[in-house]
């Protein structure tokens, strides 16, 4: 399997896989991407999902967000389409149905959910109603994986659109039920066995992210620095990887080369500032 996972990788490198941008190709080609994501205190989670999304070549990406932030974000990326969901002035996610999103998420062709999302009562039939509702690809991340840990994914019914998870170490404890050391002894078997398991496409993050697919294929990234150890470069994956499934790429093509290109762009980063010691979630943005 690594050999055959190495050529994903080797294909996307020489500029074989990326999506193509033919001449009479228009935005519609690239697809839109739904970011749902972000709450009052946490609105830059959403911001970098669909910052990165954009800058990753999806058509359009449309960010939905409680209703109390939106005001807040107006003019921070233009390109950026605002939905305001319901929100009872508290600028969280307990406010605003299943259905709504749904709805918003038809016509999409990738959903992100979960960066800064925050939990509230009722997140779970929340999101299975979503999961269940909607046939486009989902990316599930950050407390979208917390509510789906919660639920237990063996709750989830099988899914017709692909779904992509993007937990870090931790979030991949509270999914298999074991502890953070236990997923760090055995990244590669316990990504696989997951993937297999529940049909996802599986990205386990940290240095050398794994992605898993649903196939027993799992593939180890190259790319990245620990530079990139900083709050929201996850948000800004899981917008890269919505962006290019947008586009037409296969789960599992579009989370290997998603993280590969996202610790590219880092790489890029810490080359030219050999001197910094970090870098932020928006270098990213802006190198990718
Ligand atoms: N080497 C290479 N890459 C690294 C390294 C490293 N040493 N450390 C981190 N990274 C990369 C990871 O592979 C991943 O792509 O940085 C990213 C970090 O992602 P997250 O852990 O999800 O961090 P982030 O999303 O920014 O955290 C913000 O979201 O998921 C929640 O609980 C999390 O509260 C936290 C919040
Ligand atoms: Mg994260």
């Amino acid at each position: 399997f690594l050999a055959d996972a190495e050529s994903i990788q080797q294909r996307f490198h020489m500029n074989l896989l990326s999506p193509v941008r033919p001449a009479d190709s228009n935005k519609g080609t690239f697809g839109h991407v739904l970011v749902a994501a972000g709450t009052r205190q946490m609105a830059g989670a959403g911001l970098m999902s669909a910052a990165a999304a954009l800058k990753t070549g999806a058509g359009l990406v449309s960010w939905a967000m409680p209703e109390r932030v939106l005001e807040a974000m107006l003019g921070k990326q233009p390109e950026i389409m605002l939905q305001g969901v319901a929100d009872k002035d508290k600028g969280d996610w307990s406010a605003t149905s299943a259905k709504d999103i749904a709805a918003l998420l038809d016509g999409k062709q990738a959903g992100v959910i979960g960066p800064g999302m925050g939990r509230w009562k009722g997140d779970t039939d929340w999101l299975k109603h979503i999961w269940r509702q909607t046939a486009c690809a989902l990316i599930l991340d950050a407390d979208a994986l917390n509510i789906l840990a919660e639920a237990g994914i063996e709750s989830f019914p099988e899914r017709e659109g692909p779904v992509l998870l993007t937990p870090h170490p931790g979030e991949m404890a509270r999914l298999t039920g074991k502890s953070v050391k236990e997923v760090q002894a055995d990244r590669i078997e316990i990504a696989r066995e997951f993937a297999v398991k529940h049909g996802v496409t599986l990205v386990l993050k940290g240095a050398r992210t794994l992605t898993a697919a649903p196939n027993g294929n799992v593939t180890i990234n190259t790319t990245g620095n620990p530079k990139m150890a900083t709050g929201g470069t996850g948000d800004v994956l899981a917008g890269v990887i919505g962006s290019l499934t947008a586009q037409g790429m296969h789960a599992e093509q579009a989370a290997v080369c998603g993280v590969y290109l996202h610790g590219r762009a880092g790489d890029t980063v810490a080359g030219k500032r050999p001197e910094s010691r970090s870098l932020t979630a928006w270098d990213i943005i802006e190198t990718l």
